[in-house]
């Protein structure tokens, strides 16, 4: 079977769908191999190729696609405004063993979205109907889209629906916050529930899924076909598992502190590359940090120590002290107000 009927076929089977959020410089091959590891979801997203009049599809991202150790298929997502350069792009990745193309209409980094790319075209909707009229056309496999509820109000989203509806997609994952909004709180799920009212195809939930108790309420109150998870599944791994179990009606197994320890050095051994100086490696793993250590107990004691460490040495000693123990592990952040994300990319 190819992905894209496998991946069709998950849209047609009664289960929700579970999915990975797409997430520059964490989704990579390497994190889709650990989080695989733990269960994983149904399918996955790359991180974004940047699309522009001379750009080409980038090696590493390419590497999700072609060398996916996860047995489950791989959704390739573009940003950028350019049709005939989204058209030759969508073109050239339906080459590689992709489930679908999807376009980016989320991503609130100023840097993207004042070159009205990602999340800058929800101000734009007649170009959006352009470039979704010209993408159908051109994606013969799935073609799905992934947006916020609009750029600045959540009161944009009834004509975004509207350009949605017109054309043929065949997913649409709504972020259920706008791009000023960035990820600050205010989830507006009632807005997917209005989507998955609306639209003929299926929608995907994504914003602030941390438990699967959580994530069956979010099933249940919006009608949607799935969830899409990101900052959850970094902190949780076990997240979509749990959320299976959950949904059969069994008992949620927590990790104890120990396992999330071993889940880290997981990270550290599959995302390092040797020759790397120290202190980048360091870096990269502060970065997952970030993510994980939201979810353990004393958050601020814990990401205070963590964020000064240079060395590996130190960063393992800090993070046995906090976790190496039997303690079972919720994961969910103690304060629900997330981070905000300034520097979610660069395009
Ligand atoms: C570090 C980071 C990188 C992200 N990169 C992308 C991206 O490449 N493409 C995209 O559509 N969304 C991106 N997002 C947004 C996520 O896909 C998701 O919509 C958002 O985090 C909300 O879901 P969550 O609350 O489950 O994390 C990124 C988010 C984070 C935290």
């Amino acid at each position: 079977m190819t992905p894209f009927e496998t991946f069709s076929n998950l849209l047609r089977a009664d289960a929700p769908v579970l999915s990975l959020a797409p997430m520059q410089d964490v989704t990579t091959l390497a994190f889709m191999r650990v989080i695989a590891r733990y269960g994983g979801p149904d399918v996955y997203w790359t991180e974004f190729f940047r699309v522009h009049d001379v750009s080409r599809p980038e090696k590493w991202i390419l590497d999700s696609i072609t060398k996916n150790p996860t047995g489950k298929p791989v959704i390739a997502q573009m940003i950028g405004n350019d049709i005939p350069a989204l058209i030759r792009t969508a073109k050239e990745l339906q080459h590689y063993p992709v489930a679908a193309i999807d376009l980016n209409l989320g991503c609130p980094a100023p840097i993207v979205y004042r070159k009205c790319a990602g999340g800058g075209l929800l101000r734009e909707p007649q170009r959006i109907d352009a470039i979704l009229g010209a993408l159908r056309d051109a994606v013969k496999i799935p073609f799905t889209v992934k947006t916020r509820i609009g750029f600045e109000s959540p009161a944009e989203f009834d004509a975004l629906l509207k350009i949605f509806a017109k054309h043929p997609i065949d997913l649409l994952t709504v972020h259920a916050r706008t791009v000023t909004q960035m990820y600050r709180p205010g989830v507006r799920y009632d807005l997917i529930a209005q989507a998955a009212r609306e639209l003929k195809c299926p929608v995907f939930a994504n914003g602030n899924v941390f438990s699967a108790a959580q994530a069956q309420q979010l099933l249940a109150e919006t009608g949607a076909r799935g969830l899409m998870i990101g900052r959850g599944a970094i902190r949780n791994p076990w997240l979509f598992d749990q959320i299976r179990a959950q949904l059969r009606g069994e008992k949620i197994k927590l990790p104890t502190g120990r396992d999330v320890l071993n889940y880290i050095r997981e990270l550290w051994e599959n995302e390092i590359t040797p020759g790397v100086k120290e202190l980048s490696q360091v870096q990269r793993m502060k970065k997952f940090m970030n993510f994980i250590g939201e979810g353990v107990p004393s958050p601020e004691k814990f990401l205070h120590e963590i964020r000064r460490v240079e060395t590996i040495a130190n960063f393992f000693r800090i993070c046995e002290e906090f976790l190496d123990n039997e303690e079972l592990m919720e994961l969910e952040p103690k304060n629900l107000q997330p981070q905000i994300f300034t520097d979610e990319t660069q395009i």
